[in-house]
């Protein structure tokens, strides 16, 4: 094995990338039946992952699917693997899909097993280049299904709406539903008006409930920024001084370009900084 050999861990085991197995039943693959997490690793350390593991649990509990291991465990396989990838800073991925077995039926099979699979991937995540221009986005027609505070992997409405913003040279798409932004294909939406008011949705079925944004929020509490939750439209985001969003893979990233209008001075504002600043201190000493 050279040392570039990636480990993933499926059902129980660490393994090279390549000797990795899931069956073609499974119902993750077949009907997009599972759920996952995504926990940013820093300095070695996953942050934020109480938090993750407990979304997890509650997007298992609404779809009735039983994860193969207790959460303690599951917690013990993620260091596991982070070390064995030898991740200093980047993300692990964990998905929990039904299993399945042969002949493909729609209702839950009494004999499935769920499967658990994770991997990681390196990032630099301290330094990344988009938080020193801020990054671009679109906004798209919303698609998704109703139930977006469960953390499926039902992304086919992401992944559509990614690849559109790639296309039109952006980095990442807006959906918008009744007039209002409700999130990012892989991020929580925020502006920030009248220099300290932050303005954000709340986390109801309408949008996944952001592990950065509660902990972002946490951060808010303990500055003067003002927050305020609320829906907010594009336009609100054409004007406003500052436009973010939040990822457990970006952190926090300024949005300083909506469809063909500027925000703000055009650059990634001081509230924006300022909370990443604080999120990643935070993150570091936690
Ligand atoms: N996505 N909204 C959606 C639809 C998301 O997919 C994500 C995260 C977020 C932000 O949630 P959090 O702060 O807990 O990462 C909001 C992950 C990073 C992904 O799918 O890769």
């Amino acid at each position: 094995m050279n040392a570039a050999t990636q480990y993933v861990y499926v059902n129980g085991e660490i393994v090279p990338e390549n000797d990795a197995k899931i069956s073609v039943f499974d119902r993750g693959f077949l009907f997009a039946d599972g759920v996952y997490e995504v926990s940013s690793i820093l300095a070695g350390k996953l942050i934020d992952n109480d938090m993750h593991l407990k979304r997890l649990q509650r997007s298992l509990d609404e779809l009735e699917l039983t994860s193969p291991l207790t959460m303690e465990d599951l917690n013990a396989a993620q260091i596991a693997l982070v070390e064995k990838n030898a991740v200093d800073q980047g993300m692990l991925y964990l998905q929990i899909t039904r299993g399945g077995t042969a002949p493909r039926q729609f209702h839950f099979p009494k004999d499935a097993k769920p499967s658990l699979v994770m991997f990681t991937q390196h990032k630099n995540l301290l330094e990344a280049p988009e938080f020193e221009t801020g990054i671009t986005a679109i906004t798209i027609p919303e698609i998704r299904w109703k139930r977006r505070d469960i953390k499926s992997v039902a992304l086919l409405a992401q992944a559509l709406g990614k690849q559109q913003a790639v296309a039109a040279g952006a980095d990442e798409a807006l959906m918008v539903e009744n007039g209002n932004i409700t999130e990012g294909t892989s991020s929580t939406a925020f502006i920030v008006v009248d220099g300290n008011k932050v303005i954000s949705r709340r986390a109801n079925t309408e949008i996944l409930n952001g592990i950065t944004r509660q902990a972002v929020l946490q951060l808010i509490e303990e500055t003067d920024i003002e927050f305020i939750e609320r829906r907010f439209t594009p336009e609100e985001a054409y004007s406003a001084d500052e436009l973010f969003i939040t990822s457990a893979s970006t952190f926090v990233h300024p949005v300083v370009k909506l469809d063909d209008r500027t925000i703000g001075t055009g650059k990634p504002g001081s509230v924006a900084t300022r909370l990443r600043e604080l999120y990643i201190a935070s993150a570091m000493s936690s």
